[in-house]
């Protein structure tokens, strides 16, 4: 298959939220793959990125981790500076950072349940964490080869799809980081045209983040991490300059605002 890297002789990758589940499925494979020179993954809590610092251990030349909480912006901009300095470039960045459940955040079943302090906090990390990366890595990506900015977001924040309701917290937070993006693919598209800006729907995936909502999801809907992550990249890989601003399923159909 045609990669939409084609031509582009070695990647630098970054990989943010990589402490687990996609993000750290990302990682491994991305380490896997000869073309990519150097990984920055970020991780947020020390506990929960023990395997992600391990594996750096037995990959200093490849793999770097840094310790990015998104919803800082001074953590992100500093990140970002220091990319800058030590690689300078960047083709590939992998937002995988999300939150359902988070200490006693849950989502909500009904609206009373809703809460704007949990609401704000839905914001914070699945929306304004992204936007906030968009920003601080522009500068990044302004080197003329063909670059990927790829968000994951989720199809229950499309506001098309929508029959099923519950979730106000998740749900909104998903279709605010698409506008986000979809309004950054647009700055992008004439300050580094060469970058694409694409959300992600990774499919239903076994991970900290699904386990407690997975009990009524048919088990050949409940992808591996392997899975998901090898379809995305496949998605990430088949993008052509169209693509710009779109919001895609796991299988590269384009889904619904
Ligand atoms: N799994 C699914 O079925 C599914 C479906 C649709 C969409 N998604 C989306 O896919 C993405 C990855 O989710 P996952 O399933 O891999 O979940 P996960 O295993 O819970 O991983 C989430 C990652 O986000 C990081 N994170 C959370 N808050 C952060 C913050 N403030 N700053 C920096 N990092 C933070 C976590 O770090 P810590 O380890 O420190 O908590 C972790 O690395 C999310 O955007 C999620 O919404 C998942």
């Amino acid at each position: 298959m045609a990669s939409c890297f084609e031509g582009v002789r070695s990647l630098d990758v970054a990989v943010i939220g990589a402490s687990q589940g996609i993000g750290f499925g990302f990682v491994r494979h991305l380490l896997a793959d000869d073309r990519v020179r150097s990984i920055e993954a970020t991780y947020r809590n020390p506990e929960s990125a023990k395997p992600l610092l391990e594996l750096s251990q037995s990959h200093p030349t490849h793999l770097r981790c840094s310790l990015v909480d998104v919803t800082d912006e001074s953590q992100v901009e500093a990140w970002a500076n220091r990319l800058h300095q030590d690689v300078g470039t960047l083709h590939l960045v992998a937002n995988c950072v999300g939150i359902l459940q988070e200490g006693a955040i849950e989502p909500e079943k009904s609206l009373r349940q809703i809460d704007p302090d949990r609401l704000l906090r839905y914001f914070q990390v699945n929306s304004i964490g992204g936007i906030l990366l968009a920003k601080h890595l522009l500068p990044l990506f302004r080197h003329g080869d063909r670059s990927v900015f790829a968000s994951i977001s989720a199809k229950i924040g499309s506001i098309g799809d929508n029959y099923l309701g519950g979730w106000y917290g998740y749900r909104a937070s998903k279709a605010a980081l698409n506008m986000f993006l979809r309004t950054a693919a647009i700055e992008y598209s004439r300050k580094s045209p060469r970058t694409l800006v694409v959300m992600l729907h990774p499919g239903t995936t076994d991970t900290r983040l699904s386990r407690p909502f997975q009990r009524n999801v048919p088990p050949e809907k409940l992808f591996s991490i392997d899975r998901t992550v090898t379809q995305l990249l496949g998605v990430i890989e088949g993008l052509t300059d169209d693509d710009s601003g779109q919001f895609f399923s796991w299988d590269g159909s384009r889904l619904p605002w």
